[in-house]
């Protein structure tokens, strides 16, 4: 309920709004309950088995209780409807940002088209106080159902395999906005988490000048980067300027820029990369991405190597 966008900003209009009318429905009908309770109560010296007085049909009533609720419905349909189409068709502000996110069980793939940058879990967007930086987002699934949900930015919208959905967002100010995943999509369904990083747009621009350059370590070759790459790790993961370019998992070319490991599940320090690395299914048991039972040198080395993709 503390919306910093304009599609959020209406959706909670209309939520105030829904809540104020099913409140008032509310108290009407307890209002009604608790007074015939008291009205109709057993009073003293009445007789325990009498039943009260039966009422049939009056078509009055009849017809005022099927007509109110059918004008509260209608005007709910009508108000609703016109938030929504007002959501979806608002063309957004010139100059947006445009992001491709592709759900997977269970992290999110995120792609800057016009910058060349693939990321994940960790959507960089720029935010100005009157909502005029807006970015554009194309939402893909690469296997099941997954929906994006950003609470204080923008509502629910589906990922669908074989289907593009789009949405938008214009964050009024700086901060980090958490999400997650809001269609159940499997084991890790709840540890698909989201994060938003709103920046100014000079603080956007540099994050997004340094995911384009290749992996601080791409140029150099070290016993860590020869060990990794000779490991399967290279089939499911990407590092620019290496011969890592798995599309499987998410890429790792900047991996140690981002808060997280795991779509959210632990934070990104050395230790817990190592236990990551270790045994993903320790951290988040079910996932795709298996342990390759290291040795404790693979996995220094290993680690040490992850620690320096800046
Ligand atoms: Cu993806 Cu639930």
């Amino acid at each position: 309920m503390k919306p910093l966008a304009s599609p959020a900003e209406a959706e909670k209009n209309i939520a105030l709004f829904s809540f104020a009318i099913t409140g008032v429905i509310f108290v009407v009908v307890a209002g009604l309950i608790f007074f015939t309770l008291w009205k109709f109560r057993r009073k003293k010296g009445e007789d325990e088995l009498r039943e009260p007085a039966q009422v049939y049909g009056s078509n009055q009533i009849e017809v005022a209780w099927t007509i109110i609720p059918l004008l509260i419905v209608f005007i709910l349909i009508g108000v609703t409807a016109r938030v929504i189409a007002g959501v979806e068709n608002a063309s957004p502000p010139k100059d947006v940002t445009k992001i491709t996110i592709i759900g997977h069980q269970w992290w999110w793939e995120v792609k800057y088209p016009d910058y060349d940058i693939v990321t994940a879990n960790e959507i960089h967007v720029p935010a100005l106080p009157d909502g005029k930086a807006a970015s554009y987002l194309r939402l893909e699934s690469a296997d099941v159902i997954h929906s994006f949900w950003l609470p204080q930015l923008s509502g629910k919208t589906d990922l669908i395999p074989n289907r593009d959905n789009f949405m938008w967002i214009n964050p009024k100010e700086p901060g980090v906005y958490f999400g997650n995943c809001a269609e159940y999509c499997g084991t890790q369904h709840a540890n698909m988490l989201l994060r938003v990083v709103a920046q100014t747009p000079e603080d956007f621009k540099k994050w997004a000048s340094e995911q384009q350059q290749n992996a601080v370590s791409a140029a150099a070759m070290t016993p860590q980067r020869a060990e990794f790459e000779s490991l399967s790790c290279v089939n499911c993961h990407a590092i620019k300027g290496t011969v890592a370019i798995g599309k499987f998992g998410p890429d790792l070319t900047h991996l140690m820029s981002r808060q997280t490991l795991g779509a959210g599940v632990i934070d990104n320090t050395p230790a817990n990369m190592r236990i990551w690395v270790n045994n993903p299914q320790d951290p988040k048991p079910g996932c795709f991405m298996p342990s390759l039972k290291l040795t404790d040198t693979e996995l220094t080395q290993v680690v040490d190597y992850l620690g320096s993709l800046k």
